[in-house]
C-alpha cells in the first residue's frame, strides 16, 4: 500500500524538482545577463566619454547644498549624472528641479529605475511629485542647452574642462553658478574655492550679469 502511494507521487516530486531547477537556472541566467550588460555598457561608456563613473559622496553633496543655499525654485544640472545620486540627493534636500545628463547606459538605467520606484512604490507615495522634478537624460551634456540652469555641477576629467568652461561662458545664464569638483576650469578664476568634508576641492564660478 505504502509502496503504491510513493510510486504514484514520484513523478510529481520529479516534476517539482525539475521546475525548481529551471527557476534557479533562469535566475542565474538573468543575473549573468545583467552582469554582462553592466560590463559591456561600462566599457562602451568609457570608450565614448573617457570618464569613469565615480560617485560624489552623500556628505559632500549635502555640504554643497547648504553652502550654496540651493533653493526649491532653482534648477540644478549634473553634467555626467552617473546613477543619479547627486540629483536625487540635491532634490531631496532642497526640492530644486534636477536634470542629469549621462551617456553610460547602465548608470542611466539605474537612475531611471530608481525614479520609477519613487513614483510607483506605495511606501513612497509622497514622493511621486518629487520624482516629476527629477529628469534623467541619456544625452551628451555638450549637446544640451544649459540656459535654464541656475547651478551646473561637474565632476569630470581635466581634458573636458576647456569645453565645459567655454560652454558655460557662452551659454550659461547670467548669475548662474558652476560647481566644479577637483578639476578646475583652465582659464576662469574661481569666485570661491573650498574643501568638502571628504577632502575634495570645489571651485565655484559665477557667470557675470
Ligand atoms: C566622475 S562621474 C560623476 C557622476 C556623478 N556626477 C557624481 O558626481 O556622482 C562622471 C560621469 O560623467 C559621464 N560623462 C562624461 N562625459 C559625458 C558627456 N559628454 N555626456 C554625458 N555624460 C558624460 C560619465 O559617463 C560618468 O558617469
Amino acid at each position: 500500500m505504502l509502496f503504491a502511494t510513493l510510486w504514484q507521487r514520484a513523478p510529481l516530486a520529479q516534476a517539482q524538482t525539475l521546475m525548481f531547477d529551471i527557476i534557479i537556472l533562469l535566475i542565474m541566467l538573468l543575473f549573468v545577463l545583467i552582469l554582462l550588460f553592466v560590463i559591456f555598457s561600462a566599457f562602451l561608456g568609457y570608450l565614448i566619454t573617457k570618464v569613469p563613473f565615480v560617485p560624489t559622496s552623500a556628505e559632500d553633496i549635502s555640504f554643497i547644498v547648504q553652502k550654496l543655499t540651493i533653493g526649491k525654485n532653482q534648477i540644478f544640472y549634473d553634467l555626467g549624472s552617473g546613477n543619479g545620486k547627486v540629483c536625487f540627493l540635491v532634490h531631496k534636500l532642497c526640492g530644486a528641479k534636477c536634470v542629469g545628463f549621462e551617456l553610460t547606459w547602465w548608470t542611466h538605467l539605474w537612475a531611471k529605475i530608481k525614479k520609477r520606484c519613487l513614483q510607483f512604490s506605495p511606501l513612497l507615495r509622497g514622493d511621486a511629485q518629487r520624482a516629476e522634478r527629477l529628469l534623467f537624460k541619456n544625452q551628451d551634456f555638450f549637446k544640451a542647452n544649459w540656459r535654464e540652469a541656475d547651478f551646473i555641477y561637474g565632476y569630470l576629467f581635466p581634458f573636458l574642462m576647456v569645453r565645459v568652461e567655454e560652454k558655460f561662458l557662452q551659454e550659461g545664464k547670467a548669475g548662474s553658478i558652476a560647481i566644479i569638483r577637483d578639476f578646475r576650469f583652465p582659464n576662469l578664476k574661481p569666485t570661491e574655492t573650498f574643501y568638502l568634508p571628504k577632502k575634495h576641492e570645489i571651485y565655484i564660478y559665477k557667470k557675470q550679469v
